[in-house]
């Protein structure tokens, strides 16, 4: 019984190996895999944006002028996260169209990608009074929003913007100098921090290393693309 039980747990071994070497690195959990999950049970971000309403679950509704959800590919296999939306943002509803936003345009296009193929959302959805640092608490309130996004996008990599974002998502204090320039799992999602484009704007000399990230980024997407051939947001 144990010796078959050890074959059992090598062979089991042996196909994981396998799938991680085909940048398969985690298995979807279900209850019942045999189960097919219950349409109206599926989270999808119309859903999500339902659900968080005109919202007022912290402070900053009383401030913004606009609820700025995040906007791009539902099925992206890259999602950019940031920090929170500035006075453009509040003003347009869309993550990132600002200064910064332009240089993240940039950004995404040295890697031979378009807005439109990925998927960008900020940590918190409303901006704080004068582009202030978000509070914990306007974090804890927000991230289970952006954390049901990640659900319903099942992104495969995830680029943190920035120390805010970076933290969040990785759970610590540690610094984004101390963080960027290396990959994070995040159940099976590949985060990668790198520096924030406002940060960036302010200190150019940093484009390099935010060019060195943006290769790592580009190396898994074709990794993605070698996997799931018909086409990068596929899975
Ligand atoms: N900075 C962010 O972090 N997010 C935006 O949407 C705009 C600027």
């Amino acid at each position: 019984m144990d010796e078959h039980l050890n074959e059992l747990i090598s062979d089991l071994k042996t196909y994981l190996e396998y799938l991680k070497g085909m940048g398969i690195d985690s298995l979807p959990i279900s209850k019942n895999f045999l189960e097919r999950p219950n349409p109206s049970d599926l989270l999808t971000l119309q859903r999500i944006r339902k659900e968080l309403g005109d919202c007022k679950r912290c402070k900053l509704h009383r401030t913004r002028r606009t609820i700025v959800f995040g906007e791009g590919n539902e099925r992206a296999a890259l999602m950019f996260i940031g920090e929170g939306p500035g006075y453009d943002e509040d003003v347009q509803g869309r993550p990132f169209v600002g200064k910064a936003g332009q240089l993240l345009t940039k950004i995404i296009q040295s890697i031979q990608l378009q807005r439109e193929e990925v998927y960008i959302t900020n940590i918190i959805k409303c901006r704080p009074p004068q582009n202030r640092n978000p509070e914990p608490d306007e974090i804890e309130t927000c991230t289970p929003f952006l954390m049901k996004q990640i659900q319903a996008i099942q992104p495969k990599i995830i680029c943190a913007l920035g120390t805010f974002s970076a933290q969040t998502l990785l759970k610590t204090n540690a610094k984004i100098t101390t963080l960027r320039g290396k990959v994070y799992d995040l159940e099976g999602i590949q985060v990668i921090p790198t520096y924030h484009p406002a940060f960036l704007l302010r200190n150019p000399d940093k484009k390099k290393e935010v060019w060195e990230d943006m290769k790592k980024i580009q190396q898994f997407m074709s990794q993605i693309e070698r996997t799931y051939p018909e086409g990068k947001d596929s899975r």
